[in-house]
């Protein structure tokens, strides 16, 4: 078959042109083997492409020469040779595919270092070509030169290759930004726990400062009535003194008048007298003396008593005050105090209640002991009047609690309404029936206590009873020398 000699079918508009003109002029590298091998048709295209004359390979064996340098079947020759599937893994590797468009061709690419300067990456496609009757006559294959692609997808290669190093970079950057963040906001958090550490240490020294202001004014109030207290006590202390003898006397004159009255009473039965008598008796009557004679008595017993008790209300006034004492520190046993005390107001209790006494075995405490005893006086004092109509329980405990002493009044009587609780210290605070109670008791009491740098604890239910609690110093820091006003 000679390649040059074939002609188009007519028909197709372009007349007789051979085809070879259409083979020369096509832009796309091509060359054909017969089923020898030899190499039938190379247009000018492949000439250029492989950089080589045509002339000198039409019609002879071993193109492979050109594309590798060296004895190497060309993917045309292997499609001759039927045996492409069986070695074209082994030369293409996976650089190559089966074409879409025809059955049986295929298409790679490959660098040919040998061609042009410095090598050139081709693609190429080899199909095999048929006769009419279906037999393999030869095989087409085409090359395309992409080497420019290659360049510049190396370049684009490097080029992402770059940027993937740079965001990698960046990345890296980021990261420890993000670290430097981290550790920004974990030092911050410290910081703010550090200020929320010293904002509960600050709630806390404000708290303990409301308390101790809780005590300045609470003692401040016991100052400014401790002075009022001093002075009604003085001023009233004299005439109640004068008041509370002539009263005495009062009280004698009157009997020796009710002796007289007697006799005269005789005198008048004795008489005989008519007129005398019938006077007598008219003024007997005008006065009432037969009431008189009874109720004057009733009268100076209730006069008394009220005489006695403002004597009394006077006396806590000046113990309150301390004015007309002077007190030493000595070291005294509680235990002691509470017995002594429990003797003088027995008769206060013992309608009222049993008094259970468990007392520890404490040592002596530095105080004043007659303050004491009044503060434990007070206490029970308050225990009784607690009391309902039933007969309670009044328990008097002591003991020891490392450098400081304590003891408690405990009551079963009627406990402390929450409203009334937090007014118990003040001064003439009380809710006893007037004549009966003072209001100083509790006061006065929390006034001894914290000159002996001590404390006063309440615990109270409703119908259940109360429990005063009060802690000394075994020791007190500095006693002063005499007891001054609080
Ligand atoms: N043991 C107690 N049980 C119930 N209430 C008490 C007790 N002790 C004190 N109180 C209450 O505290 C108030 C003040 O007591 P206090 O200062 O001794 O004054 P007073 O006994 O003269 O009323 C009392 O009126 C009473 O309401
Ligand atoms: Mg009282």
């Amino acid at each position: 078959m000679d390649a040059h000699s074939t002609t188009l079918p007519t028909g197709l508009g372009f007349g007789s042109i051979d085809q070879t003109v259409f083979f020369e002029g096509s832009p796309v590298a091509t060359f054909i083997i017969n089923a020898d091998h030899v190499v039938t048709h190379m247009n000018k295209a492949c000439a250029t492409t492989l950089g080589i004359a045509a002339q000198d390979y039409i019609g002879k064996v071993g193109l492979g020469q050109v594309f590798y340098g060296y004895d190497r079947p060309v993917m045309a020759d292997l499609i001759v040779d039927g045996a492409m599937k069986e070695i074209i893994d082994d030369l293409y590797q996976n650089k190559y595919r089966a074409s879409l468009l025809i059955p049986d061709a295929y298409e790679a690419e490959g660098f040919f270092p040998t061609l042009g300067q410095g090598g050139r990456w081709l693609f190429f496609t080899a199909a095999p070509l048929r006769n009419e009757h279906g037999n393999l006559i030869g095989a087409i294959e085409t090359l395309q030169d992409i080497s420019e692609r290659k360049i510049a997808e190396a370049a684009l290669l490097k080029a992402q290759t770059e940027i993937e190093l740079v965001v990698e970079q960046r990345t890296a950057q980021l990261a420890e930004v993000n670290q430097t963040l981290r550790d920004d906001v974990a030092q911050r958090e410290a910081a703010e726990q550090t200020l929320l550490n010293r904002n509960n240490e600050l709630n806390a020294l404000n708290a303990k400062l409301t308390e101790a202001h809780e005590h300045l004014i609470q003692s401040e109030k016991l100052a400014s009535i401790g002075q009022l207290a001093a002075g009604v006590a003085h001023e009233i202390n004299n005439p109640i003194g004068y008041i509370f003898s002539n009263f005495g006397t009062l009280e004698k004159y009157l009997a020796d008048l009710f002796h007289m009255l007697e006799v005269y009473a005789e005198w008048e039965q004795k008489t005989s007298d008519k007129a005398m008598q019938t006077e007598l008796k008219q003024a007997r009557d005008s006065i009432e003396l037969d009431f008189l004679q009874e109720d004057i008595p009733t009268l100076m017993k209730e006069s008394r008593e009220g005489i006695v008790r403002v004597r009394e209300i006077v006396q806590d006034l000046k113990d309150f005050s301390h004015v007309d004492k002077t007190l030493d520190w000595q070291f005294a046993n509680l235990n002691h105090g509470i017995e002594t005390t429990l003797n003088v107001v027995n008769n206060e209790v013992k309608y009222k209640a049993d008094v259970v006494r468990e007392l520890g075995s404490i040592p002596d405490v530095q105080c004043m002991p007659s303050q004491i005893n009044q503060v434990v006086l007070n206490l029970i004092v308050n225990a009784a009047h607690a009391m309902g109509p039933e007969r309670g329980v009044i328990t008097l405990r002591s003991g020891q609690q490392e450098d400081k002493v304590w003891f408690e009044v405990s009551d079963t009587g009627s406990g402390i309404p929450k409203e009334v609780l937090p007014r118990i210290f003040d001064p003439f605070y009380t809710t006893k029936p007037i004549g009966k109670g003072t209001g100083l008791g509790l006061s006065l009491s929390y006034g001894i206590v914290q000159k002996h740098n001590g404390s006063i604890d309440v615990q109270t239910e409703m119908g259940k009873g109360t429990t005063f609690r009060v802690t000394l110093p075994l020791l007190q820091p500095q006693p002063p020398e005499s007891d001054a006003p609080l």
